[in-house]
């Protein structure tokens, strides 16, 4: 069982020529309202890969509300563990360059909301999964990270949005998060806030200073260089998978969300690896967050043109 705790959003989704600069507007013709929110991202990405999901959040009494509940429906989701909010559902404005690049601004609303209450002792259960991000009141993450840690859960963390890195952060980082997922630049914000020297160093040193300096298997996506992951001894890298990008909204989310269906399946961590590393690279081949997030069969027929996860040597480099 894989339990995601975290935000829902409704996505307004725009192709615009160019992202604007500061003070500048660009126009496009039209936008999508599409179903997003790192949390119901994650949770609809495990679902599609295989995983038995339910997820913890919090939507408004609104149209954009009911619409989320029904999206989570048609991926095999239950929303009777999806709260109604006072304050409306979140909404996130996002921007889509022609090469894929996106801006997103998120209104919370609802989501900060969301509660470690929320979460039933009952979904809490040995040798599941607990996947939360931070886009829902952080000391309610860590709440559920803890409860999920204590008992007996394994959890994984996507540091994203990255907070404003403390010794705090850290400190809960260490106590609550087994896996740690985060992106080049999340690594680097953490990193600086724990003196670990982001700025020269490469991605395969950073990533083995975080899971030492944080005690957890540290996985760092690279996006069209793929991903890497250390654990107490090792480094694995994982190339990505060559494909033609639309919109890279949602690729981190699809990422963690197949991780966490992988490994609760019971497959090794490269081999997880390999999972996720597909299925988010295939999440980039349509517009919005979800509309091409893969289902297993998909990932496991696309997986074949992957190589397989390679465990590195201690002065590996990764290629720019
Ligand atoms: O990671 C992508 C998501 O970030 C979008 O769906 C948007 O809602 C924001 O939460």
């Amino acid at each position: 069982m894989i339990v995601v705790f975290g935000s829902l959003n409704m996505d307004l989704v725009m192709a615009v020529p160019a992202l604007p600069r500061p003070g500048e507007t660009v126009l496009c013709p039209s936008y999508q309202a599409l179903p997003g929110g790192k949390g119901n991202n994650q949770a609809v990405a495990a679902a599609r890969a295989g995983g038995t999901v339910r997820l913890f959040g919090r939507v408004g009494p609104d149209g954009f509300g009911a619409a989320l509940r029904a999206n989570l429906a048609a991926n095999g989701i239950s929303d009777e563990d999806v709260r109604t909010a006072g304050a409306p559902t979140g909404c996130a404005t996002i921007m889509v360059a022609p090469d894929g690049e996106n801006a997103i601004a998120v209104a919370s609303g609802a989501n900060l909301e969301a509660r470690s209450a929320d979460v039933s002792d009952d979904a809490l259960k040995p040798g599941g999964f607990l996947v939360a991000q931070m886009e829902v009141p952080a000391e309610e993450t860590w709440a559920v990270l803890r409860r999920a840690k204590a008992a007996g859960m394994r959890t994984v963390l996507n540091l994203a949005p990255a907070p404003i890195p403390t010794p705090a952060l850290a400190t809960a980082v260490r106590e609550a998060v087994d896996i740690l997922v985060v992106n080049e630049l999340e690594a680097a914000t953490l990193a600086s806030g724990l003196d670990e020297g982001a700025a020269s160093v490469d991605a395969a040193t950073l990533c083995r200073r975080l899971a030492d300096a944080l005690r957890v298997v540290c996985v760092m996506t690279l996006g069209g260089r793929g991903v890497l992951a250390c654990d107490r001894e090792r480094v694995w890298a994982v190339e990505a998978l060559p494909v033609a990008v639309v919109d890279t909204t949602g690729a981190g989310d699809t990422f963690t969300g197949a991780l966490a269906a992988a490994l609760d399946a019971g497959e090794t961590l490269p081999q997880a690896l390999r999972w996720a590393v597909t299925a988010a690279a295939l999440a980039c081949c349509g517009r919005g967050a979800q509309d091409s997030m893969p289902a297993a069969d998909r990932i496991r027929a696309s997986q074949a043109n992957l190589p397989p996860a390679r465990e590195l040597s201690g002065n590996w480099r990764v290629p720019s």
